[in-house]
């Protein structure tokens, strides 16, 4: 880490920290108040995407969705996703995604501990649910696609990624039909879809180090701990839409707000480091903060709640998961598909 500098009322490092997807350099901010500065700051914006592809290609989504676009664009293209968003009720996601992992344990298409749930458990089970809440006719094969495409979604990701994503996404236009009529649904699946299953996956890990201790702790406040101590997006970027002098900051630089950094901060959060979901804690920023947090934190919970109830239903309240056998090379046996 460089050495940390005032400037004006913000904490940027004396030297860029970090590299952008486009390969530029970007200053951290790390504290709290700082990064709750930049994301409430006008005067920077969403950095834009690379020059789209082809309609239909995994970058002409990125180019036509709100997360990559700014003011009154990113403002017309938000309403039409808050429009769809209106229409999924959290309790009712909850009891879904409940219901589904349920089966999903109960089935025996998993075996093994929270390290192998990610991708049995994790990652389809809320996209189904929110595939089925959203109307779509096979919410499992949706879900499969979806995940495919998330994984090749964000500026920066490999050209394997992008490809499967692209894949992924000419499935998902071709069960939708019309382009347009499809970014809002899609917006909502591929920003749900990996920070969902890492907040899952993260909390069932939380339950299986702590214990007998986890059998106190409500499903709640396991998750806001888990939020805070390992957020799934942990950074936010910004670019400087003019010069910011008092800051130091020339127009077109690029900004890393650390959510990770911020949640620890200990001017905020009495031992950061400590995961406790007995504390009482101030709001910490993983859902982001100021002009464009993620709209979506009611469902995101929700979704996560229903499957920790899964987990905890089937393994009990510490959700200790039987370590499964080993056969006599030391290995596990595969979970069945
Ligand atoms: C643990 C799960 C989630 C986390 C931590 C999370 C976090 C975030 C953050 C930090 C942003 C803002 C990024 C920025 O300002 O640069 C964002 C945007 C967004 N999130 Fe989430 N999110 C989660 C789940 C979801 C879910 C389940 C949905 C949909 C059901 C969703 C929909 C969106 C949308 C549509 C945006 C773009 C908003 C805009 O352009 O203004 N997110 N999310």
């Amino acid at each position: 880490m460089g050495s940390e500098v005032s400037s004006g009322c913000l904490h940027v490092s004396a030297r860029p920290e970090a590299v952008s997807a486009y390969g530029r350099l970007m200053s951290l901010v790390t504290g709290y108040e700082d990064v709750q500065a930049v994301l409430a700051d006008g005067r920077y914006a969403v950095p834009a995407p690379p020059p789209p592809g082809p309609v239909g290609s995994v970058s002409w989504l990125r180019a036509s969705v709100c997360r990559f676009a700014n003011g009154e664009l990113h403002d017309v293209r938000l309403s039409a996703v808050l429009e769809q968003l209106a229409g999924l009720s959290p309790a009712a996601l909850r009891s879904d995604a409940r219901d589904r992992g349920a089966a999903l344990l109960s089935e025996g298409r998993f075996r093994g501990g929270a390290s192998e749930a990610h991708e049995v458990l994790s990652r389809p089970v809320p996209m189904e649910t929110l595939a089925a809440a959203m109307g779509f006719p096979d919410p499992r094969g949706t879900a499969t696609h979806v995940i495919a495409l998330a994984g090749g979604y964000f500026p920066g990701s490999s050209p394997e990624a992008e490809s499967r994503a692209d894949a992924g996404l000419a499935a998902l236009l071709a069960m939708i039909g019309s382009e347009d009529s499809a970014v809002p649904p899609l917006t909502i699946m591929v920003q749900a879809c990996e920070a969902t299953a890492a907040l899952i996956s993260r909390s069932l890990a939380s339950l299986e180090a702590a214990g007998d201790a986890a059998g106190t702790w409500s499903s709640e406040a396991l998750l806001a701990e888990v939020v805070r101590h390992w957020p799934p997006a942990p950074v936010c970027r910004r670019q400087a839409k003019e010069d910011i002098t008092e800051r130091g900051v020339t127009r077109g630089d690029e900004v890393l707000c650390d959510i990770e950094s911020a949640n620890h901060d200990p001017a905020v959060f009495a031992s950061p480091e400590l995961f406790d979901p007995h504390r009482e804690q101030p709001p910490n920023l993983t859902f982001g903060s100021g002009i464009r947090p993620c709209p979506a934190r009611p469902e995101a919970l929700a979704l996560a709640s229903g499957v920790i109830d899964a987990w905890r239903e089937c393994y009990g309240p510490s959700g200790q998961a039987p370590r499964p056998a080993t056969n006599r090379a030391g290995r596990r046996p595969r979970p069945t598909p």
